[in-house]
């Protein structure tokens, strides 16, 4: 296993001193605080996307009928967790969690308080690993049936656009018609000073999350129906009424089912 390295920032840590949370080191709340000295919407981002997560399940539970989820990119533990929100409305919801960081792997105990019913199991592999992932996962899930694959603020961690979409097309290649696909990414083009903070955060050692143009976060749902409103600013995804009035942000994200 690889070391938990507290001298460079981590991705997954930032993100839940955004979060609020308390599984991080100074040098993540000193990058993560770097940031929103320039970018303060990040922190509105971080908690726009995790809400969009938790309305996309509840739409996947309750009206897609999905009872399967592979969440590659899953973070450290936080409120209403994947299976958390799953489990609430269909107990025998299954769920794999898979990440690379070492501190999340640490904290995956947290993740795997399954109902009875269900099943949570947590995979320490890389997102660049699409076979390992299907092959692990169907350990726990049973991929001959409708599975949702979600994707939460991770495929800007791939470099490479082409390869982030040769990984989504090889994941969904494991899974059968009717299993969906939830993206959620960093987008350009919506404010300079979001991009100049992320910049920034790129050259500090971490690992580099690139913000991408609206239309290539589109494009991970080429050959899939998408779900209405379509590929939006995530608080405009189908609003609960929980938030105050949805403004956009630059945070892009979708859902949509394999024909
Ligand atoms: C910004 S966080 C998003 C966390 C969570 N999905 C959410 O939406 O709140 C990105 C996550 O992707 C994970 N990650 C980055 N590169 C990865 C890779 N190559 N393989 C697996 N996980 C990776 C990080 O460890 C981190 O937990």
């Amino acid at each position: 296993m690889t070391e938990i390295d507290t001298s460079v920032p981590h991705s997954a840590r930032i993100w839940n001193y955004w979060l609020g949370g308390k599984d991080n080191y100074p040098v993540d709340e000193l990058a993560g605080d770097a940031y929103t000295a320039v970018f303060p919407g990040i922190v509105t981002i971080a908690r726009s996307s995790r809400a969009f997560l938790g309305r996309s399940i509840r739409y996947l539970v309750q009206e897609a009928g999905v009872r399967q989820f592979l969440d590659v990119g899953t973070g450290l533990p936080t409120v209403d967790n994947t299976h958390e929100v799953a489990q609430s409305l269909a107990p025998e919801s299954k769920i794999v969690y898979v990440d690379n960081d070492p501190l999340v792997l640490a904290h995956a105990r947290a993740l795997l308080t399954s109902t009875p019913e269900g099943a949570t199991a947590y995979e320490d592999i890389s997102l660049f690993e699409p076979e390992q992932i299907l092959r692990a996962a169907a350990k726990t899930l049973d991929l001959t049936r409708p599975t949702a694959l979600i994707l939460s603020g991770i495929l800007g961690h791939v470099a490479d656009y082409d390869g982030a979409r040769a990984i989504v097309r090889r994941l969904l290649e494991g899974l059968p018609s009717g299993s969906y696909l939830c993206v959620n990414d960093g987008s350009r083009g919506t404010d300079p000073d979001y991009e100049q903070a992320q910049d920034a955060y790129n050259e500090t050692g971490a690992v580099p999350y690139f913000l991408r143009p609206v239309d290539r976060i589109a494009a991970f749902f080429d050959g899939l129906d998408l779900v209405d409103p379509g590929v939006v600013s995530v608080p405009l995804w189908r609003p609960d009424g929980t938030a105050p009035a949805p403004a956009p942000i630059g945070q892009h994200g979708g859902l949509a089912r394999k024909p």
